[in-house]
């Protein structure tokens, strides 16, 4: 006799299973929609930010997600972070300096990096002498009275003017370097001043504020304490017939615009940049940095008070 099967039991089993499953599913889809909910990219988009954005945003800590979620949807911040520059610790600084000023976004990078959205001398810092050639002296960063590198070496006559003369070691040897490139093509490269100690600094400021005035002498001299001059790293450089700015007219100068990094050197205060070091344009000033950091800048068309702040500082 054959035995009938009951498929009723079956089928009620299997309906039973049909709504656990529906409903299991149903409580995971509501808890990840809550835990979704939590995540900074849900919170992101909820402010304005489309999903690209959040992977910029991604990036920044968890602190500075917070600061931006409880401003509103700014539309400048993703190209903001995206700026060459940006230092993700001057957040803060940045959005406040740039929502109340008219400049570009890499202005503003560049501008609170290098603490020069304050004015002149409002603040300073000690600079750090253990950075070697990359040490910083500007409005900013200052050197103690009696900071002398202790690697300093007396230039000789037949590349300078005056006979009292001196640069630090490596400095000087890569100055030998560019003299003798220039003069195979018939330049002569004299320095006409190089180490000042911070007195020396101090009699020269005063006696152009002296001569006429204060916003002068501050547009071309720095503060004692606030020269690269002491560092032993800087040259002012001039050739037979030329004496101060007319230096920029002489093959020399077109010479160093090219070359000068190849051995090291910057041109430390260029034209169009005073808003960031701080001075007028110095066709003579050239600055030591070493070979790989004076490459960079001139490539990047960067000044050192920048490049201090994104590599060295940082
Ligand atoms: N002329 C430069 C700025 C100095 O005095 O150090
Ligand atoms: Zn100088």
């Amino acid at each position: 006799m054959k035995r009938k099967v009951k498929k009723k039991p079956f089928i009620i089993i299997f309906i039973i299973l049909i709504i656990l499953g529906a409903g299991a599913y149903g409580v995971k889809y509501a808890i990840d929609t809550i835990n979704y909910h939590k995540t900074y990219e849900y919170k992101f988009i909820t402010l304005g930010y489309s999903l690209e954005d959040t992977k910029v945003l991604d990036k920044l800590s968890d602190l500075n997600k917070d600061y931006l979620l409880e401003s509103e949807y700014d539309k400048e911040i993703i190209s903001l972070i995206n700026e060459k520059y940006f230092i993700e610790k001057n957040l803060k600084e940045y959005i406040e300096f740039k929502n109340t000023n008219d400049y570009s976004l890499s202005d503003v990078v560049a501008l609170i990096n290098t603490h020069a959205f304050h004015e002149w001398y409002e603040v300073t810092f000690d600079s750090d002498v253990s950075k070697g050639n990359l040490l910083i002296a500007n409005k900013f960063y200052k050197l103690g009275p009696s900071y002398n590198s202790d690697n300093m070496v007396k230039v000789s006559i037949q590349y300078c003017y005056g006979n009292n003369q001196m640069l630090t070691e490596e400095a000087y040897n890569a100055y030998i370097d560019m003299f003798k490139s220039a003069k195979k093509e018939g330049l002569t490269l004299i320095i006409n001043s190089s180490y000042r100690s911070y007195e020396a600094q101090k009699d020269i400021y005063n006696e152009y504020r002296d001569m006429k005035g204060e916003e002068y002498a501050d547009s071309i001299a720095a503060k004692a304490g606030h020269s690269e001059h002491q560092t032993g790293l800087a040259v002012d450089i001039q050739t037979y017939g030329s004496t101060g700015a007319t230096f920029e007219n002489f093959d020399e100068f077109k010479w160093l615009q090219e070359n000068a990094h190849k051995y090291g050197f910057i041109l430390r205060y260029p034209k169009d940049k005073e808003y960031i070091t701080g001075y007028a344009y110095e066709s003579w000033h050239y600055r030591y940095v070493g070979v790989e950091a004076a490459t960079y800048i001139k490539e990047n068309n960067i000044t050192f008070d920048e490049y201090y702040a994104y590599f060295v500082e940082r």
